[in-house]
């Protein structure tokens, strides 16, 4: 394991990613953890993080000196890097000038462990105030910028590195070049973080946790839960019984996926329970925006307790339920506080014949795991390239996505049209440029058209092309002309009701991806 000490910055994810990019697991841990605790952990090496602190500043984070002194090699980043020299007798100062964005790094010894075969010039992305003017003794200074004359200092005897640059984001050109030569060369690591020793790895986890007793994992039709239950039925086979509630919002061909594609691939034991009408009528009438989603994700949990209930008062009872499978993500873990998971949940059991003190166990499969090594997982394990590169959907489907009343004709409009977006997106080779495409229908509004010398009232479609990192912002997509010319013509041409496609041109803030 290597750990990534989190000073509080916004790159200590992208750190641990760039890691595990070099094949080699790491770990993120909060710069509060005491260091007896750090190195318990038993790390291979630490790498320390940037932080928006300056070192000097009242209450900015420390790191108890421990760290430097039991031989693990260290990489320390920007903030780490300062914290480092100060606290082995090095001077940071507050130089009055800032470094931010591109900088042009002048490598000063060539024969550097971290620097080796890269070029005396490079660029490198800079964030910082402060800047170090004395390398603690020992150290040899490896690098300079025009404001900061020790920019990078190494000390191969101790096998401790400093560098202020931030090798993790792209901008630094030899940056994860840097990076690995730390991981492989600094501290002695291979490149063993292979997707086939995440699966041995997990699913020997699943045996040894879940035993001989039964799993339950509830399939969303998302990469998440698909690729954790696929994880969770390699280990432990028909234990586990997987529940998909189709609640009547999918779109087209969605929930036949996972009810052939995904059992096929997988061979899981699948529960699929058919709750449209139930959605569908709990939803007439009402056409806020919140009040839809509160009523489908209250339909929804009781529909699965439901399911779940039959299952667990069916199982065997040497074979108890004991288990519930849950998609969780390691960016959710470190968001909130890194916990190693002893949690328990207790089901709700509002409905259902769930006794009352039932409780499950969490099987978090993919609690270790970023999102593009659990499309990685998926794909090692044989699941549908449809199911792995799926973009996101919103639980709540297509009924936030009709403008207005959700009613079945409306809905079937919505899942023709957008069936047919996503069919030319596919063929014009977009997918993977755009975040997601969601097709809003405006079921309230109507406007005048004509075709077929005869005059249309039809409803109008959105097209809502986005692209994204993370969702949490998001701009237009820019598609190409021609593309968008082939959903208009087809989803007018093709889809009854409809004669007028528009484009929304709003980035995220202000406008949310989602309508509703
Ligand atoms: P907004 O509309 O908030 O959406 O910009 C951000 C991202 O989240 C998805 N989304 C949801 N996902 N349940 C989900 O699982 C929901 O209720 C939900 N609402 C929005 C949305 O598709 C986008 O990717």
């Amino acid at each position: 394991t290597v750990l990534v000490v989190d000073f509080g910055a916004q790159y200590a994810q992208l750190i641990a990613r760039r890691v595990r990019e070099a094949r080699v697991y790491s770990e993120i841990v909060p710069s509060t953890m005491p260091a007896a605790e750090m190195l318990a952990k038993n790390p291979k090496a630490i790498i320390l993080s940037g932080g928006p602190s300056s070192v000097y500043a009242e209450g900015a984070p420390s790191l108890d000196r421990a760290v430097f002194e039991a031989g693990v090699p260290v990489l320390g980043i920007c903030y780490g890097f300062q914290l480092m020299a100060t606290t082995l007798g090095g001077k940071v100062d507050n130089t009055g000038g800032r470094e931010y964005g591109r900088t042009q790094l002048t490598v000063s010894k060539p024969s550097s462990a971290l620097f080796e075969g890269t070029p005396d010039e490079q660029q490198v992305w800079m964030s910082h105030g402060d800047a170090c003017s004395a390398a603690p003794e020992g150290f040899a200074v490896t690098a300079s910028t025009d404001l900061v004359p020790v920019a990078a200092f190494e000390n191969e005897e101790r096998k401790l590195y400093g560098i202020q640059h931030h090798p993790e984001v792209m901008h630094s050109t030899y940056g994860q070049q840097v990076l690995e030569h730390f991981l492989y060369r600094g501290a002695g690591l291979s490149p063993s973080w292979t997707t086939a020793s995440i699966v041995d790895e997990q699913v020997a986890a699943i045996r040894a946790q879940v035993g001989s007793k039964r799993a339950i994992c509830g399939l969303s039709g998302g990469v998440d839960s698909a690729v954790a239950a696929a994880l969770v039925q390699r280990a432990i086979g028909d234990q586990l019984t997987c529940v998909y509630v189709d609640h009547g919002l999918m779109r087209k061909g969605e929930t036949e996926q996972v009810e052939k594609d995904f059992v096929a691939a997988t061979g899981v034991q699948l529960k699929v329970v058919d709750a449209a009408d139930r959605f569908i009528d709990a939803l007439a009438g009402v056409s806020d925006p919140e009040q839809k989603r509160k009523i489908i994700g209250r339909e929804f949990i009781r529909v699965f307790e439901q399911a779940q209930a039959q299952i667990v008062a069916e199982a065997p009872s040497d074979e108890p339920v004991a288990f519930l499978v849950q998609g969780t993500l390691y960016p959710d873990v470190v968001e909130s506080g890194g916990g190693t998971g002893a949690a328990n949940i207790k089901s709700h059991h509002n409905v259902g014949g769930l006794p009352e003190d039932l409780e499950f166990e969490l099987v978090e499969p993919l609690r270790k795991l970023f999102k593009d090594e659990v499309r990685m997982v998926g794909q090692e394990l044989g699941l549908p390239d449809e199911i792995v590169h799926r973009q996101p959907f919103p639980g709540p489907g297509l009924g936030i996505r009709i403008v207005g009343e959700v009613t079945r004709e409306r809905l079937d409009l919505l899942r023709e049209a957008d069936a047919i977006a996503r069919e030319e997106l596919t063929a014009a080779g977009l997918d993977r440029d755009i975040w997601q495409c969601p097709v809003v229908l405006l079921a309230d509004v109507r406007s005048v058209g004509v075709q077929g010398d005869a005059r249309t009232y039809g409803h109008p479609v959105v097209l809502r092309p986005v692209s994204s990192e993370d969702a949490m912002t998001a701009d237009w997509s820019r598609l190409p002309y021609d593309v968008l010319a082939r959903i208009s013509t087809r989803i007018t041409n093709e889809v009854a009701e409809v004669n007028r496609v528009t484009l929304d041109v709003t980035s995220k803030p202000p406008g949310t991806i989602e309508w509703e």
